[in-house]
């Protein structure tokens, strides 16, 4: 690999957040030396006791075999010294317009240019939050040339490159990316760069290098796209609820295998959230829209989504009144995260609460965080097994494997088993099948009024 003199280079991470603990550790575990910066005293002193300081699968097996390679600190100064490359992972949080704001990544990004400006070393920074287009090559840019004295591309090196990971799959991601996609403001920084991907994964991912510009678009144009998948495949599901014989696994199988489609993220389930997928569609819409360039499939893609906790509060609706007690199984956005943001789960106990349902939630790992984002009106169990057990109709929200080895009895009653609804055929083909009564979205045994084939065919033009 192209090398800082003859060594590997040095690494630094600022920002030790969900995604820039496990970076730091991948990095680590892969052989680099790598000190890590954040303003959190607390993440940084839990990295430097070996403790991760988010919840991720893995992230703590890693910190526990590279520990030797990986310190941490408050001090840019430190950091910049330590290393050779800077990855700058801090949040870009939404404004009101949509847009990313920028701001925690020009600071980071002034720091680091105010420490190079005393030195003559050469170095690299590399924009992994996700920005938006025209950012890296304007006011990131800027900032960096401002406060270091130098000019980007001749004597320090500037790429955008975010990362494509799931919360709850960090690591994996990391080490196993399809694609790594580098901006970069030259050949030779980017050969660098590429240098480290290639160092640091497992999967010999394809490398897409370009301008700025390019990967900042593609950044959001993927999440984009896997966004409209999801509703799409939602949309399906909702179609299947109608008609009979229909059911939404079926066809999804078989349009995934065609190989234009694809079959990752083409499943009916609930809506997508978590902190990526839902601004991320938004901010391309919103970009779209300042363009003048008509963004409909991005505003569609949303409202399919906005009602999919219509579509499971009619479920729930067909089979209790109000005044029942609803369990809510998961409040993860996904499984393997404690992330809640923007999670079904979430909002539809907010929204069964609303319509006058009594709500009990159980999460393994987001309960006690997203406890404090419900009144007292909201009952937090222990456990799934617990709330089931206190419930009149079940809902699965999140499809966490814990869900399947719910007792059978949490599900029984002198009556027969509660209903339980489950948007994803979580328990399909389970032993737990038969012993609760299974209310399968999108297909054939639904709660919509099935419409009769001939209802259809009579739309059909005649000839
Ligand atoms: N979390 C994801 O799933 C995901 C996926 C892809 C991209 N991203 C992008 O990655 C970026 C970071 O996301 P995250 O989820 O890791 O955020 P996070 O909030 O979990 O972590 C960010 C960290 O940066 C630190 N920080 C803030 N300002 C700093 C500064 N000036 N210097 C040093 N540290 C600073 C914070 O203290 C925090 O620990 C965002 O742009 C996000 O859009 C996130």
């Amino acid at each position: 690999m192209p090398v800082t003199g003859d060594r590997m280079p040095r690494l630094s991470v600022v920002g030790l957040g969900k995604l820039g603990s496990p970076m730091a550790a991948v990095f680590a575990a892969k052989g680099f030396d790598v000190v890590g910066l954040d303003v959190n005293r607390d993440y940084v002193d839990a990295l430097n006791a070996g403790r991760a300081p988010v919840e991720e699968p893995r992230l703590q097996e890693l910190l526990d075999t590279s520990r030797a390679r990986l310190r941490t600190t408050t001090s840019y100064e430190e950091a910049v010294e330590a290393s050779d490359i800077s990855f700058v992972i801090v949040p870009t949080p939404s404004g009101e317009d949509h847009f990313f704001i920028n701001d925690f990544v020009i600071d980071a990004v002034r720091r680091i240019g105010s420490v190079l400006r005393k030195t003559d070393k050469d170095f690299l920074i590399v924009v992994t939050s996700t920005v938006m287009p025209g950012s890296t090559g304007g006011v990131i840019r800027q900032a960096l040339e401002d406060s270091s004295g130098r000019v980007v591309g001749s004597d320090v090196g500037l790429c955008y490159s975010p990362e494509f990971i799931a919360l709850g799959s960090v690591v994996r991601d990391l080490l196993n990316p399809d694609m790594v996609l580098i901006g970069e403001c030259s050949p030779e920084y980017g050969d660098r760069l590429e240098a480290v991907y290639r160092a640091s994964t497992d999967s010999r991912p394809a490398v897409h290098r370009m301008g700025f510009v390019n990967a900042e678009i593609c950044k959001i144009a993927v999440n984009t796209f896997v966004t409209t998948k999801i509703s799409y495949a939602n949309m399906l599901a909702d179609v299947c609820e109608h008609l009979e014989g229909a059911d939404v696994d079926v066809l999804t199988a078989a349009l995934g295998a065609d190989t234009r489609i694809g079959s990752k993220y083409l499943k009916g389930g609930v809506a997508y959230g978590g902190p990526c997928f839902p601004r991320d569609n938004k901010a391309f819409a919103a970009m779209a829209r300042k363009l003048g360039v008509p963004c409909g499939i991005a505003d569609a893609t949303d409202q399919i989504n906005d009602y999919q906790v219509e579509r499971l509060l009619g479920a729930v609706a067909a089979v209790a009144a109000p005044g029942a007690r609803v369990a809510v199984l998961g409040l993860s956005y996904k499984p393997d995260t404690g992330v809640f943001e923007k999670s079904q789960g979430l909002a539809l106990a907010r929204a069964l609460r609303t319509d006058g349902y009594k709500v009990v939630v159980a999460d393994p790992l987001a309960a006690s965080g997203a406890a404090s984002a419900f009144g007292a009106d909201v009952q937090v169990a222990s456990d799934f097994e617990a709330a089931t057990a206190s419930a009149d109709v079940a809902v699965i929200t999140t499809p966490w494997p814990a869900i399947r080895n719910i007792p059978a009895s949490a599900f029984s009653r002198p009556g027969g088993p509660i209903p339980v609804i489950d948007p994803w055929g979580h328990l399909k083909d389970t032993p737990l099948a038969g012993s609760t009564r299974l209310i399968l979205l999108g297909r054939r045994g639904s709660l919509a009024p099935a419409v009769p084939e001939p209802v259809l065919a009579q739309t059909q033009p005649r000839r």
